[in-house]
């Protein structure tokens, strides 16, 4: 009797049952998918990827240290607004890995659709990465790298080839100084970026290459300046204390540590110029900020090579070919160009590549874009 009376709510259990998960798949199949494994966490988010929601994206951004950083904030804000059809979720973390990782940890309990990173530094994101990876949120790295063991923890990354802007610079100070006939011993400052970042790890490289191939140039010291002006400026005062006019160039690895290094040049009584043989301290940086080029075109910076911040359509461009299932590349590099006003430099080549340089105009300035 008791095994009759269980039978039909058995079977009811097993239609209701059924039914449910009818109407489960039926929302997975009927959205833009996204990943391919099918956690709870993924089957939500794919529900709310349906034409009529908006993708919500967590976008985990490093700080404000630099133009190059607030313009490259600007644009991914400007991509992904709600206007666009996206629910943007920004974090800035104040310079500080500890606050990435925790903000990548709150977009996973709010089970947003993508995960966006600019990651400060490239180890250190495994675990937080797997986790994502566990919740089926897809990570997109963008600008600066991660160095991970296992490279399917995110989905693609899109940034610059920073060892190449470096070699780039190199190269054209090695052409300027021979077109110049320069070849005595050339002494060269560092300022590096924050340190354990691709974009100084890259930078940092090619200059170091470029002094152990060289038969003449000479590195006295490598200091980071953290990327902000206020920290290149007082490195550099440091520095011109120890080395003076010993110093020939100084290679700035980002425009705002520029800004504060060109300061400390000129209140320390030096001046800023490509005449080294009449004292100017060389000075050569990167992003080519408005502010980078105005210097550039002024003659306080030699030569100033692109590092381009604007990720915002690039980003919305991914996530669109994710949200219709397109296949896309797990890594894309993007083009850049090199500005000077001195010297009639119109290539450079590294590598059997012949890379233009522009030569600056104030138009080019006034129609910059940050
Ligand atoms: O990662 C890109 C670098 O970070 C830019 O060169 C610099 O200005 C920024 O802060």
């Amino acid at each position: 009797m008791i095994v009759k009376n269980h039978k039909p709510k058995k079977i009811i259990e097993l239609i209701m049952l059924l039914l449910i998960s009818g109407v489960v798949l039926c929302g997975c199949t009927g959205s833009a998918g996204n990943n391919k494994e099918g956690t709870d966490a993924k089957n939500i988010k794919r529900e709310k990827s349906s034409a009529s929601q908006p993708v919500t994206i967590g976008l985990s951004q490093i700080g404000s240290e630099s133009d190059w950083r607030m313009a490259s904030t600007e644009s991914v804000k400007a991509a992904f607004s709600s206007g666009a059809g996206y629910n943007l979720i920004f974090d800035d973390a104040q310079q500080k890995q500890e606050n990435q990782l925790k903000a990548i940890r709150e977009f996973i309990d709010q089970g947003v659709d993508y995960i966006i990173l600019d990651p400060i530094v490239e180890t250190g994101w495994d675990s937080v990465l797997s986790e994502a990876k566990e919740a089926g949120i897809p990570v997109i790295v963008y600008d600066r790298r991660v160095d991970v063991a296992d490279d399917s923890l995110y989905a693609c990354w899109i940034g610059s080839d920073f060892y190449l802007e470096g070699k780039r610079t190199c190269m054209w100070l090695s052409d300027f100084f021979s077109d110049r006939g320069i070849d005595h011993n050339i002494n060269i400052i560092n300022i590096q970026g924050t340190m354990g970042a691709t974009a100084q790890i890259g930078r940092s490289k090619a200059i170091e290459d470029a002094v152990y191939h060289s038969r003449n140039w000479r590195l006295l010291a490598q200091e980071s300046g953290e990327y902000t002006t206020a920290k290149g400026k007082e490195v550099m005062k440091k520095l011109l204390a120890k080395y003076g006019e010993n110093i020939d160039v100084v290679y700035v690895e980002n425009d705002n540590m520029a800004y504060g290094v060109i300061d400390a040049i000129r209140e320390s009584g030096y001046v800023t110029g490509a005449d080294i043989d009449k004292g100017e301290i060389l000075v050569v940086s990167f992003d080519a900020t408005h502010n980078g080029l105005q210097l550039t075109l002024d003659g306080a910076i030699a030569v100033d090579t692109e590092c381009n911040p604007l990720y915002g359509p690039r980003l919305a461009e991914m996530v669109e070919m994710m949200e219709a299932g397109e296949d896309i590349e797990k890594e894309t590099y993007i083009e850049e160009d090199q500005f000077s006003a001195v010297g009639y430099i119109a290539s450079v080549n590294v590598e059997d590549t012949e890379y233009p340089v522009t030569y600056l105009t104030s138009k080019i300035i006034d129609e910059r874009a940050y």
